[in-house]
């Protein structure tokens, strides 16, 4: 197997993988990238691609291809065009908004293409030798190419989940829902926190409690039974204060409590117990407040 862009995600495969495939060329922008990379996968050997130039290449049957996601297409193109494939040869990309369909296979219809997306994160390459077993990957392309890189990957631990080629986006719109939206929400109840006049006091943080036990509920059953809090409640007065609050605090925070306010009350009517009059008249209250932030 040849990797094209070994930085974290790719070395760390390159090296899970290397008991199981033979890894060949580890090409980089730069030599000394990609002798570091080498020196990670302890395995391969390194190489410095001047982005069309493949004539230093050496024939592969897998190309992993890790680069970040806007280099894909070109690079995908570059290597389609270029004599170095064979028939059979299979090239795959780990991005999650991509698709297999990025790489145009027009008239080299015998070269089998994919993409599988670990939900991981790569951010410490050595932590994630340990850690990568046991991680769902989204997977999707050619039958050809998924049978080779599916068992491949279940080989290192990865939990395969097919998925459609028009479906990546959406996927991908989940994970960055879950991950990097959290991390805003979490900042932002960090940010109003300290707003009341709360800090950090020392290493802990006041909120994290509070934030690992919902977590844990949520997991532990689902968003229904992990809901409580003034929505769950009813209770329209205290909503009111929040709102009220809002209207002297930088305008985003409004737009954000009254956004996922109406998701927050969906999830309490579908728990059952609020009385239909406290549910419209919190969804009075919100679209009021949506209503003025648009004036
Ligand atoms: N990071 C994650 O946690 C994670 C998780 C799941 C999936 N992914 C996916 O994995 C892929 C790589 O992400 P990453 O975070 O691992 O990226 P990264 O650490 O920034 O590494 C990118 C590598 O690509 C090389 N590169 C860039 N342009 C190139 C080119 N034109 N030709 C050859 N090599 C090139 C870079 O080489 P130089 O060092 O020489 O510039 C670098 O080694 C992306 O598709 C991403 O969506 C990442």
């Amino acid at each position: 197997m040849n990797c094209i862009g070994a930085g974290r995600t790719g070395s760390t495969l390159c090296r899970l993988l290397s008991p199981y495939i033979s890894i060949s060329q580890i090409i980089n922008r730069t030599e000394r990238s990609a002798q570091k990379a080498v020196s990670f996968i302890e395995n391969g050997s390194p190489l410095a691609l001047t982005t069309g130039d493949f004539k230093t290449l050496r024939p592969a049957d897998i190309w992993m291809i890790t680069c970040p996601d806007d280099a894909i297409s070109e690079l995908g193109k570059a290597l389609l065009e270029s004599n170095i494939l064979r028939d059979g040869d299979t090239i795959f990309h780990c991005s999650g908004a991509l698709s297999s369909k990025i790489f145009d296979t027009t008239g080299r219809s015998k070269i089998n293409v994919a993409s599988i997306h670990p939900i991981h994160s790569f951010a410490q390459p050595e932590k994630s030798l340990t850690t990568f077993s046991g991680t769902y990957c989204a997977v999707e392309g050619d039958e050809a190419a998924t049978s080779l890189i599916g068992p491949l990957f279940e080989s290192i631990g990865a939990l395969l989940m097919p998925i459609g080629h028009e479906n990546k986006v959406l996927y991908h719109l989940s994970t960055v829902t879950a991950c990097n939206y959290l991390i805003s929400l979490l900042d932002l109840s960090q940010t109003i926190l300290a707003e009341a006049g709360i800090s950090d006091i020392g290493n802990t943080k006041p909120l994290q409690g509070l934030i690992e036990k919902t977590v844990d509920n949520f997991f532990q059953g689902n968003a229904q039974t992990a809901l409580t809090g003034p929505f769950a409640r009813g209770d329209v007065s205290t909503i009111a204060g929040h709102l009220n609050a809002l209207k002297t605090t930088p305008p985003v925070w409004q737009e954000v409590y009254t956004s996922l306010g109406h998701l927050t009350l969906n999830i309490a009517r579908s728990q059952g117990q609020l009385p239909d009059d406290n549910l419209t008249a919190i969804a009075d209250l919100l679209d009021h407040a949506q209503r003025e932030q648009k004036n």
